[in-house]
């Protein structure tokens, strides 16, 4: 079954969002297969946001994501990159529609709430970075209430 990785940003955990946002993807019917409140450093947020670092504001993005505690996690489900990012809403938040979290809940997009993987590529690169120690495994006994087939050995 398909995994992304979603980070709750410093903004995010210091407006008291965590719960709302993690009660978007609960009640999709995505399911939460790991999760922890970290404080990362420089080297490691450097690593998270390689792929930027030739842009004008890596360095501004790597101290806003130094800047507090965050919320890290793996969700697991059918589409769920494609439809997390959806549900999270355009990078700049003035762009995002209302009933995203960023269209919600944000404005800058130096201040946008929330970080979801790009792709599935990106997403299992980004879950071995963040959760060398494993996910954890179980399956909602609500499964069959949200899918019509046996996707478990997806
Ligand atoms: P993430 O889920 O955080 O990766 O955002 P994204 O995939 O929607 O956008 P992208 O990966 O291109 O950029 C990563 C983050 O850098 C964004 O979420 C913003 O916080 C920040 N960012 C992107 N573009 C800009 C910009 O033009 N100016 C500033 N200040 N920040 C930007
Ligand atoms: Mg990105």
């Amino acid at each position: 079954m398909e995994r992304t990785f979603i980070m709750i940003k410093p903004d995010g955990v210091q407006r008291g969002l965590i719960g709302e946002i993690i009660s978007r993807f609960e009640k999709k019917g995505f399911s939460l297969k790991a999760l922890k409140l970290v404080n990362v450093d420089r080297p490691f947020a450097e690593k998270h946001y390689a792929d930027l670092s030739a842009k004008p504001f890596f360095n501004g993005l790597v101290e806003y994501i130094i800047s507090g505690p965050v919320v890290a996690m793996v969700w697991e489900g059918k589409g769920v990159v494609a439809t997390g990012r959806k549900i999270i809403g355009a990078t700049n938040p003035l762009a995002s529609e209302p009933g995203t979290i960023r269209g919600d809940f944000a404005i800058d997009i130096g201040r946008n709430v929330i970080h979801g993987s790009d792709s599935v590529e990106s997403a299992t690169k980004e879950i071995a970075l963040w959760f060398p120690e494993g996910i954890v495994s179980w399956q909602s006994s609500l499964h069959s209430w949200i899918y019509e087939e046996n996707f478990s050995t997806c």
